[in-house]
């Protein structure tokens, strides 16, 4: 099986982590237990994890000529991922306000910075895009890059992963050059009651069914729960490995980047899924966005125990 290759275009942070007991609710102030600083974002924690999945990777992001800037991108060298096409520009690094509870489960407020120029794609990255077997997309940067990005892997016939986080409405002609949309539970909700069909997401199976409808396939991630694989008019329940959860920041990335090295080798969909969602789960044990992700060999691992 070949390695096949990845380009992510998406958004880079430096992750200012906090961790608390608690989340603190408005009008609250707490203490945190210790910090952190990681590199993190969507799009480069899903490069990571499909360079660490074995895919030939490049990262299509913004940075600023700063500490931080200069951080992500030696992360995602030392990650095996090509970041020569990462813009430098002239906005400070993006950043995310992580809070982490003892639960592993987080709050983050992002600083767009440098993310925000990310508003299109220039001819270099859509030359890079057309060479790509899979092209894995998100939603932290302006609409019109994810647009564009998409609409020059469809030209080529590419194939284009989105996952819609954070959440918020799709819009149609976007979800229409996808070929395979990952959500999460709520981001299902959102992008069905913006499309008028907010009676779909009142079960599972309904969210799956009715986004299955849009795009040739969708994931719905559901953490401990597992995920739903819908194409067509099948739905594929696929469980999620039991572990202790340290800290679930980057786990869906994690999951995103894996899936889209397994598609760009050659795996069927469902087989992707299962490798995605052990990737995911071995991520959650360890703390971080790009430092918890795991190698190809560690996933198989876990595989091969299960
Ligand atoms: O999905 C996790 C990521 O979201 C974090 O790394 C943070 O940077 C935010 O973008």
């Amino acid at each position: 099986m070949s390695t096949g290759s990845v380009v992510v275009l998406g958004a880079a942070n430096v992750d200012l982590v906090l961790r608390v007991d608690a989340i603190p609710v408005p009008g609250e102030t707490v203490s945190a237990r210790g910090s952190e600083v990681h590199a993190g974002g969507k799009g480069l924690n899903q490069a990571v994890a499909a360079a660490r999945s074995g895919a030939r990777t490049r990262l299509l992001a913004a940075v600023g000529d700063d500490e931080h800037g200069r951080f992500l991108r030696a992360e995602a060298e030392e990650a095996g991922v090509d970041a020569r096409g990462v813009r430098v520009v002239a906005e400070r690094t993006g950043s995310a306000y992580v809070v982490v509870d003892s639960r592993g489960e987080n709050s983050i407020v992002i600083d767009g910075g440098a993310n925000s120029t990310l508003r299109g794609v220039s001819e270099l990255e859509r030359h890079a895009i057309a060479g790509a077997d899979v092209v894995a997309l998100q939603r932290e940067c302006p609409a019109g890059s994810a647009f564009d990005a998409a609409e020059a892997a469809r030209a080529a016939g590419r194939t284009v992963i989105l996952n819609a986080a954070p959440a918020q409405g799709l819009p149609e002609k976007l979800l229409a050059l996808v070929d395979v949309l990952i959500v999460n539970e709520g981001e299902a909700a959102t992008i069905l009651r913006d499309l008028g069909q907010a009676a779909a997401g009142g079960s599972i199976e309904g969210q799956v069914r009715a986004l299955a409808e849009r795009v040739p396939a969708v994931v719905v991630t559901r953490g401990a729960a597992g995920l739903m694989l819908g194409r067509g008019d099948e739905v594929i329940a696929v469980p999620a490995h039991r572990v202790e959860v340290v800290d679930t920041t980057g786990a869906g990335d994690t999951f995103c980047g894996a899936l889209a090295a397994e598609v760009a080798r050659g795996s069927a969909l469902e087989e992707a899924c299962r490798y995605a969602s052990a990737a995911a789960a071995l991520s959650v044990g360890r703390r971080g966005a790009v430092a918890s992700i795991p190698t190809r060999s560690q996933v198989e691992e876990l595989l091969a125990q299960s």
